[in-house]
């Protein structure tokens, strides 16, 4: 069956990010001119993705409003001759977005449960809203590809640092069974760094059959007594396959602060408006700190 629709979390509170998030939503907080949820519904859409529910929480109607149309910008800017400004502007709404509203946050487990009507009797994605990621071939579409060959959920996972393993959903991979692709032994969420089965970390982005529903409607909490869907993934890897797909491209966290300046920073030196400029001002400024 094709994958045809995508779930992207975005209840969040962005405590990380208080005070700033006190009144926006951390999704919409740019890099450079776009809105972080932006690049993750442009890699959907990049992947052959057709409908996404985003899952929103009290505060992120701007999200909505992002992914509208506005009328009266779109004729100030063809009145003005502004067409590459239109384009970019109608560029936001060819994508079939719908939004439910999670209004008691119980972890990622239970907000990809919302889902589950939005999704019915058909493989989907997750992609998580912290990560933004860069290949050839989008990694949502690795994932489609992988499944149209197994047929069974597969994760995105990738090697991070031994001490940041306490971050992350882990794998205990069992064999290779294809060039970067594992069969898993068990998921863990969040495990102490001397407990870690290995360093290949589950990052935002999931494959997931719809029986991952039947998991999370009987999940206990785990880590941080949130539902998780880590959990969720280790009990469906019981009754059926899940495998790990590890990435190979470029990772993007704009989930913590340092991570937000550093995407900035290199988003900006790909920017055709402000690259020059800001290489000159790194290269000056590194001979101040120097
Ligand atoms: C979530 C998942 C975790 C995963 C991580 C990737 O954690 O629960 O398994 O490794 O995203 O970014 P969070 O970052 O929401 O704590």
């Amino acid at each position: 069956m094709k994958v045809r629709k995508a779930v992207i979390p975005a209840a969040g509170l962005g405590t990380r990010f208080l005070p700033a998030t006190k009144a926006l939503a951390k999704e919409m907080f740019p890099i450079i001119d776009k809105p972080t949820i932006q690049y993750i519904v442009e890699e959907a859409r990049k992947s052959g993705i057709e409908d996404i529910l985003v899952v929103t929480g009290k505060g992120k109607r701007p999200i909505e409003d992002h992914f509208d149309s506005v009328p009266e910008l779109e004729q100030n800017l063809t009145a003005k001759g502004k067409t590459g400004l239109l384009k970019l502007v109608q560029q936001t709404t060819d994508i079939n977005l719908y939004f439910i509203r999670q209004s008691h946050p119980r972890g990622l487990g239970d907000a990809v449960l919302m889902a589950k009507d939005f999704v019915g009797n058909e493989p989907f994605v997750v992609m998580l809203g912290d990560d933004i990621m860069e290949d050839k071939v989008p990694l949502t579409k690795q994932l489609i590809d992988r499944y149209e060959e197994t047929h069974a959920s597969t994760l995105a996972v990738m090697k991070v640092p031994h001490d940041e393993v306490d971050k992350y959903g882990i794998i205990d991979p069992v064999t290779e069974t294809k060039p970067g692709l594992f069969d898993v032994n068990q998921f863990v969420e969040k495990p102490d760094v001397d407990k870690a089965p290995s360093d290949l970390a589950i990052i935002g982005r999931y494959l997931l059959t719809p029986e991952i529903f039947d998991m999370l409607e009987t999940q206990k909490p785990g880590a941080g007594n949130e539902i998780q869907l880590t959990d969720a993934i280790d009990r469906l890897n019981q009754i059926q396959r899940v495998f790990a797909h590890e990435f190979k491209g470029e990772r993007f966290d704009v989930g913590y602060k340092f991570g937000y300046l550093k995407t900035s920073i290199q988003f900006g030196l790909k920017h055709p408006e402000v690259s020059a400029e800001l290489k000159d001002y790194i290269k000056e400024l590194a001979k101040k700190l120097n």
